[in-house]
């Protein structure tokens, strides 16, 4: 009852909110929620969070995009794969407050994970690629991420043979494209979805669990964090401001960077100042550090300030452990498949003297250490 209760102040709240999108986002929302009440009547089910089911893919392409999403040959010096920023040692995310691409070059925001983003219902903080094969475009003529174009990246991958033979089997009419290159990779992020203890107990099983979680998951729903943290991604279907009910930006403290202004960088609405894409929580547990910004280290103090700038509510060390439990829950498998085999690590790519260890092997937990301690 509660529940109910909260539920209807959030969609009350939230409906004034989305006056604020624009009608494309209008459109989009009540597509989503209208998918959302026939999945909830046809299980029967009043909870917010759906379980994740695998999405069929074609496990050639995935294979083949497996390799593009390890491989350095995408960057403009050989230095920096899509691994290197999304690692699958990191929960698909990367331990730095922000990305370091080619170069070593600071980005201005923290990388998401890759993990389950087929789900997102828009790809990127501020929501401007509208799924993953548009997104996987932007970091490769990104100048600071991989900073190369698609024609060079093509004739490197065409000059591989491992590569020219895959595309031929897989893509015999098209070729080695942009699009076949992000088709590729596109379909190996579809892959990489991760059933967690916490699907086991959507699915009936109590124990999956522990108890601290399971009441950690009821205060999350009370305390009403599933108004946005909603659906088979705990996140990742609407806009919201960071900030809601108290200015997160002054308690953050520092300048306002570009980055933080989100979805008013691509709407250029004023009432758009400050929305993100409300992040997945699924292997939130796994992807320190938090937030767009990448200033959060610590997941318990993330959930306090949820609490207090998204909520007005100061809430209770026991309350707090107790979400965090639930949410380490989250955590799931990698599908059996997602890891690069020892046999088909790529060579070495790089090129003049930009090589840096730290995101030459972006798989090993300690380089990545490294690069987060000296940032
Ligand atoms: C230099 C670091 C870097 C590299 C290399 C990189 N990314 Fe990213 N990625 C990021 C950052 C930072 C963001 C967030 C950018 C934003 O939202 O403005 C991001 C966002 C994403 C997202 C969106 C997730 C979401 O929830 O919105 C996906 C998917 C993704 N990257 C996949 C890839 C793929 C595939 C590649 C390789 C082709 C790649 N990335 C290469 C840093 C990187
Ligand atoms: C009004 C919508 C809203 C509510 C309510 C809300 N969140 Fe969030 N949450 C967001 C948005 C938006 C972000 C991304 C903000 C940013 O990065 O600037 C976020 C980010 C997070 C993150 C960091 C995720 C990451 O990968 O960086 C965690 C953890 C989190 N929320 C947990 C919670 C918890 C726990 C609650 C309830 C106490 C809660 N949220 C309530 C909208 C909300």
């Amino acid at each position: 009852m509660r529940q109910g209760i909260f539920s209807l102040i959030f969609a009350l709240l939230f409906s004034v909110g989305c006056s604020q999108c624009n009608e494309a986002e209008e459109e989009e929302s009540a597509s989503n929620e209208t998918e959302a009440t026939e999945a909830t009547e046809a299980e029967d089910t009043p909870e917010p969070i759906e379980a994740i089911e695998p999405v069929d893919v074609n496990m050639d392409k995935v294979f083949l995009g497996r390799r593009l999403y390890h491989d350095p040959i995408l960057s403009g010096d050989g230095t920096v794969s899509c691994a290197s920023c999304h690692s699958l040692d990191h929960g698909g995310a990367e331990p730095r407050a922000t990305s370091t691409g080619i170069g070593g070059q600071l980005g201005p925001i923290n990388s998401p994970t890759v993990l389950n983003a087929h789900y997102n219902f828009r790809q990127f903080w501020d929501g401007r690629a509208e799924d993953l094969q548009d997104q996987a475009g932007g970091p490769v003529e990104n100048p600071i991420e991989m900073g190369t174009t698609f024609p060079e990246a093509i004739e490197r991958v065409q000059a591989d043979e491992w590569y020219a033979e895959r595309f031929a089997e897989l893509y015999a009419d098209e070729g080695i494209t942009k699009e076949t290159i992000t088709d590729a990779i596109a379909e190996y992020e579809r892959y990489l979805i991760t059933p967690s203890p916490f699907d086991e107990y959507l699915a009936g099983n109590e124990e999956a669990i522990s108890a601290e979680a399971r009441r950690g998951y009821e205060t999350f729903k009370e305390v009403g964090c599933t108004a946005c943290h909603v659906g088979v991604n705990v996140g990742g279907t609407m806009y919201q401001k960071m900030g809601l009910v108290q200015d997160y930006f002054e308690l953050r403290g520092g300048e306002i960077t570009e980055a933080d202004l989100g979805r008013f960088n691509v709407t250029g609405e004023e009432s758009h100042r400050h929305l993100f894409k409300v992040p997945t929580l699924r292997n939130v547990a796994d992807t320190a550090p938090y937030f767009h910004d990448g200033s959060q280290e610590d997941l318990a103090e993330a959930v306090r300030i949820m609490g207090q700038v998204q909520l007005g509510k100061e809430l209770e060390d026991q309350q707090v452990s107790d979400i965090v439990a639930f949410l380490e829950s989250l955590s799931g498998e990698l599908p059996e498949h997602a890891r690069l085999p020892e046999d088909e690590q790529p060579p070495s790519r790089a090129t003049g003297d930009a090589a840096d260890p730290a995101v030459e092997h972006p798989e090993t937990g300690e380089a990545a250490e490294e690069t987060l301690e000296e940032g």
